[in-house]
């Protein structure tokens, strides 16, 4: 059936036997767009069979010669920005610029590896015995490291490709294997920038992606026994995942709330800026977006006044025309938006907007005067709406910061670079950004959430050595 696009295992472009598929919806159209096959647990079985087996050899490949892989990668990736944006723009209606942006960023990612695998992976440790009390100098212990073996490779949808190579670069730099299984929506855009390492020429079996149902085997890829670690960006499915995989290392990214400290000595233009972008790009549907925005009462009104005026010039409409804010991801998701909207506006909260929806493409909105009671002030939305909590104490900024379940980033905006640390000291996030919107980039930063924003931490350096383990051969002497 040309009509279904096919999964990617042993090297090979495949049917599924279950002779089933899985249809994407198109954001925007609300319209099927595309169809991928959906994989059975046997199909996945043998997916894994073959990693196990790739991964043998692999490892034994010479580090420069896999560093030489993926610079080839990353090129076809560059080389075909054009057609996998295409893709994301349908799929998940990303605007048409971002969507390559995504593309070439993810291209970039990849030689980073490449180049930070060959030097972190191209040293190890020499150390002596006779450091530690008690001990002749009769022990050199050697260090290098190792692979993990099978790295499952879960992404979301707001970044199918980035956050996809994000994962797999690191994993086969370091000689493991990868299974990708891509987000539903994204998940075509995935198996075109697959094809881009299949045009490199991975050994078969190396990379597979396995398309299908989350019913059917989502637990059976996340519980399946010849999986080694798991990489997963997304949603509270990160926390159902952490509690059913076994004893395997686990590197998740589930999500944020973070927050926007302004205070008194601000630079509103500046900070308005950083709101727009920080908050509505995508039209909100990043993990690291602003999501709410806590500011001293003495500047709140001029702020509001700038964030409106900003506001009112972003483009509503299709990703294809490159508006600023395109449709959200899925009804569900419109409606869970539109769910927090109406609990504020029946609680009190002042619309800077009139609430307009079409479809699932929703109108920025500013909620001011927002209140710890609204779950506005504490959910995270994944769409261009906003909430103002208006603060009288720095104190009172973190204090709500801190009393999120959520613990990815979180920003402040003051010119005094003293009271900027100390602040950031308090704040119980994985970042804290001074004077800019929280962002994950530049991607060989570290990326990490305290509390339920996950575990571990990314960005290149962090995720080829999570992907690694330490092995030591210590040499005894008579
Ligand atoms: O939502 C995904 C998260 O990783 C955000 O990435 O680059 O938009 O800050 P970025």
């Amino acid at each position: 059936d040309g009509d279904v696009y096919k999964y990617y295992s042993d090297g090979e472009w495949k049917k599924s036997s279950s002779g089933k598929s899985v249809s994407i919806v198109n954001p925007t159209t609300r319209k099927t767009q595309y169809k991928v096959q959906a994989c059975t647990q046997e199909e996945v079985n043998k997916v894994m069979e073959t990693a196990k087996v790739a991964q043998k050899s692999w490892a034994k490949t010479p580090l420069w010669k896999r560093a030489e892989l993926l610079h080839k990668a990353a090129a076809i990736l560059k080389d075909h920005k054009a057609p996998i944006a295409e893709c994301l723009v349908k799929e998940i209606a990303k605007p048409a610029k971002d969507a390559v942006t995504e593309v070439v960023r993810s291209g970039d990612l990849v030689s980073y590896c490449a180049e930070e695998g060959v030097r972190i992976l191209g040293e190890g440790k020499y150390l002596v015995s006779d450091s530690f009390p008690g001990n002749e100098r009769t022990k050199y212990c050697l260090t290098s490291k190792i692979p993990l073996g099978v790295v499952l490779a879960i992404p979301p949808f707001n970044y199918p490709v980035n956050l996809a190579v994000s994962k797999i670069a690191p994993a086969l730099i370091a000689g493991n294997s990868l299974v990708l299984k891509p987000p539903t929506q994204g998940a075509v855009s995935a198996l075109h920038m697959v094809h881009c390492f299949h045009l490199a020429g991975f050994p078969k079996g190396l990379i597979s992606c396995v398309t299908g149902k989350g019913s059917e085997i989502g637990d059976f890829l996340t519980m399946h026994p010849s999986v080694n670690c798991i990489s997963f960006t997304g949603g509270d499915t990160g926390i159902a995942i952490s509690k059913k995989a076994g004893m395997i290392p686990l590197q998740m990214e589930l999500g944020g709330k973070d927050a926007c400290i302004v205070l008194e000595d601000a630079d509103l233009d500046l900070v308005a800026g950083n709101i727009i972008k920080g908050g509505f790009s995508y039209s909100g549907q990043r993990c690291t977006a602003v999501k709410v925005v806590l500011v001293m009462e003495s500047v709140a009104d001029a702020l509001v006044e700038k964030v409106n005026a900003k506001l009112s010039k972003l483009t509503v409409g299709p990703p294809e025309e490159n508006c600023d804010i395109t449709p959200v991801v899925s009804e569900s998701s419109a409606n869970f938006i539109e769910g927090l909207v109406m609990d504020a506006k029946e609680k009190g909260a002042t619309f800077c907007q009139a609430y307009k929806r079409e479809g699932n493409l929703i109108w920025p909105l500013l909620l001011d005067n927002v209140r710890p009671d609204m779950r506005i002030a504490w959910e995270e939305p994944f769409g261009p709406v906003l909430p103002v909590i208006r603060i009288n104490s720095v104190e009172e900024g973190i204090h709500h910061c801190n009393a999120s379940n959520f613990g990815l980033q979180g920003c402040v905006f003051t010119k005094d670079i003293n009271k900027a640390i100390l602040i950031s000291d308090t704040m119980e996030t994985g970042t804290v950004q001074i004077n800019s919107a929280p962002a994950r980039g530049p991607d060989h930063f570290p990326f990490q959430g305290l509390k339920d924003s996950g575990i571990g931490s990314q960005g290149i350096t962090n995720s080829i050595n999570m992907m690694t383990k330490i092995k030591s051969t210590v040499i005894n002497l008579p």
